[in-house]
């Protein structure tokens, strides 16, 4: 959702701040603006709807020369997307400006106080009302005798956040106090880059990484003051917070489209690296090399699956359809009882948890509101945490208490693909150790599980071959009106992550079923326009769903299988009018393999239609706001 950009320094600041932006734009947006504070003590407002290429046409005779200012992507929630609904909001004397990440709830009582006091508003947003209440107590501070000028914008800022209720990332900068930046959160990530007498704001860490990776996050109720020469944290109470300086090891390039078109193909081949880092370094291995146990002890994860009565798995979107196939795997291998609860829901549902129940929270960015109330409402029962995210120093990983990283490198493009399978291989882990710790699982079955994980990443890279086989046929159905997923057991997840795929890039119909459910209704929907994708990989049910899929073909559907190489590839090739085969790995490990052609036929698909797949329509990368 919305992206902060912040800069003060001694570099002419709108360059940094829109390269900043540019970085940022993964997170979905429908307008930028800008403010930079002018040598001649002008606060400079940029604003403009749409692409940050139409703000950046805006800005080419603008000649801005300030080092200090702040910007912003902003994803409309309060307001139509237009330029006057842009951030920066200003005050009415045009000298405080505001970018703000975040719904502030009781904005409508606010806005009416301060039009009683003749402040008259300029857009529909929440925001606005940021900008005329911090100028309301600046002007008290600005008339206590005892006051020092460094503490003016700071103060009125953190009185205005008092009023607020809601949640925010934002940053407050003012002509009338041209040294500073002020910053603060409260339920949306915000970071401060640490420089050379510069220093940096941003929603996210890729938006700095060209510049810095010394980097302090700041926490919920925090705020910052950025000046030219330190950067210093605070709580709302003004004590002084001494913050380690966290190191980030992400490499700039690893933010950048290293030749790929989009970031969403690269991040599809990217996955035998990320899986294989986020699964080798847990795996200890005997003299030969083979692997022999897990070691997450050394991750500072101790978990007594012993003494945990009841597992629930919680997330949302395509982190939730991990945690699903993370259920089948503690139900197969550990033979223990786990619920899969969506995150959203899961978080008014009032759950009976207690001490022994362990909550395992999965989430790319560590930063999805739903995700975190979800989290927050588990712990608050007693229950033990863990968090599977891929994002170090995410509200997720600090305030969990036990992690496990996903270590698959920033992920850029809107639709998750590279973190599903790092999740996947998180979950797996813990489920093996779950059923040697139960003792369900003997120590031959246990090495040859492992053994077969640790062969995954090049499996992915034999089922990344197919990429030709698939383009050539979304090229061919790629504006079908319907597309059905259909698979049983771990397919059937797997089936679900592949229609949200179709769904997110390609603005398909498509959807996933069970495929026992067909005959119970959604077949009455099949007919000539339809294609129906088999998820073709739990062997004991082969002959279950060549009967499902000679059921749709029979009423014009066209189709496609994904199953593995030999033959299965065989059988399905009689009833399918394609199959897409993969080098065979157990049942259970199979969403690892045949999501990969399902992400490349989502990818294809959109590219066919014109759209670009890494910034979908209507969606934001990472859901901050409920
Ligand atoms: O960052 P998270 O994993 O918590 O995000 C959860 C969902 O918003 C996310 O997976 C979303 O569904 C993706 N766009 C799917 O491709």
């Amino acid at each position: 959702m919305c992206g902060i950009a912040g800069y003060i320094g001694y570099k002419a600041a709108a360059p940094v701040l829109l390269a900043a932006l540019r970085k940022l734009e993964y997170r979905g947006y429908d307008s930028a603006g800008i403010a930079v504070l002018e040598p001649d003590g002008r606060l400079s407002v940029h604003k403009a709807k749409g692409e940050l290429s139409v703000l950046e046409k805006r800005l080419k005779n603008a000649s801005l020369f300030g080092t200090l200012g702040i910007a912003h992507t902003r994803w409309a929630t309060h307001g139509e997307p237009s330029d006057i609904n842009s951030h920066p909001h200003t005050n009415m004397e045009g000298n405080v400006a505001v970018v703000h990440n975040g719904i502030i709830e009781n904005y409508a009582a606010i806005k009416l106080w301060l039009e009683n006091r003749n402040v008259k508003f300029q857009s529909d947003t929440d925001t606005e009302v940021i900008a005329h209440l911090v100028t309301y107590y600046l002007k008290e501070e600005e008339s206590r005798p005892d006051i020092k000028d460094e503490n003016v914008l700071f103060n009125a800022v953190r009185t205005a956040l008092s009023k607020l209720e809601g949640s925010y990332a934002l940053a407050v900068c003012s002509s009338l106090f041209p040294e500073q930046i002020i910053a603060a959160r409260k339920d949306c990530p915000l970071v401060v880059g640490l420089g050379q007498n510069e220093y940096f704001l941003a929603s996210d860490i890729p938006a700095m990484l060209e510049h810095t990776r010394e980097v302090l996050f700041l926490e919920d109720n925090e705020l910052a003051v950025l000046c030219r020469n330190n950067a210093a944290l605070y709580s709302t109470d003004n004590d002084r917070i001494e913050r380690k300086v966290s190191h980030v090891e992400w490499d700039a390039g690893a933010a950048e489209k290293s030749g790929y078109p989009h970031f969403m193909l690269k991040e599809i081949h990217e996955q035998p690296g990320a899986i294989a880092n986020t699964l080798r370094p847990r795996l200890c291995r005997d003299a030969a090399g083979a692997p022999l146990d897990i070691g997450f002890e050394d991750y500072g994860v101790k978990l007594d699956f012993a003494n945990i009565e009841r597992i629930t798995l919680t997330a949302c979107g395509t982190a939730a359809h991990a945690a699903l196939i993370g259920k089948g795997a503690f139900e197969y291998f550990a033979r223990l009882s786990v619920a899969m609860e969506i995150a959203s829901e899961f978080r008014y549902c009032n759950p009976v948890l207690g001490e022994k129940d362990l909550v395992i929270v999965v989430s790319q960015s560590g930063e999805t509101a739903d995700t975190l109330a979800a989290m927050r409402l588990a712990k608050s029962r007693g229950a033990k945490i863990l968090a599977i995210t891929n994002v170090v120093g995410s509200t997720l990983a600090r305030e969990a208490g036990s992690v496990l990283y996903t270590y698959a490198g920033p992920e850029i493009a809107v639709a998750s693909t590279k973190a599903f399978t790092s999740q996947l291989v998180c979950l797996y882990l813990l489920a093996l150790k779950a059923a040697k710790e139960r003792g369900v699982m003997d120590s031959d079955n246990f090495r040859a599980a492992l053994n077969a994980l640790d062969k995954i990443p090049e499996g992915v890279k034999t089922a990344l071959s197919a990429l030709e086989a698939v383009q050539r046929f979304a090229a061919r159905q790629y504006n079908k009106n319907k597309v059905f997923f259909m698979g049983r057991q771990f397919d059937y997840a797997t089936a679900m992550e592949s229609a949200l795929k179709l769904k997110e890039i390609n603005y398909t119909h498509s959807e996933a079923f069970a495929a026992g459910e067909l005959k119970h209704g959604p077949i009455a929907l099949v007919d000539n326009g339809t294609l129906v994708v088999a998820l073709a990989t739990q062997r004991a049910l082969f002959d279950k769903l060549v009967s499902n899929i000679r059921e749709v073909t029979s009423r014009g559907a066209a189709s496609v299988a994904i199953t593995w190489q030999g033959e299965a590839e065989k059988l399905f090739s009689k009833v399918c009018d394609e199959v897409f085969a993969l080098p065979p790995v157990p049942d259970a490990f199979s969403p690892l393999l045949s999501i990969v052609p399902a992400q490349l036929f989502a990818y294809y698909c959109a590219i066919q239609r014109g759209n670009n797949p890494d910034k979908p329509r209507n969606l934001a990368k990472s859901v901050t706001v409920e």
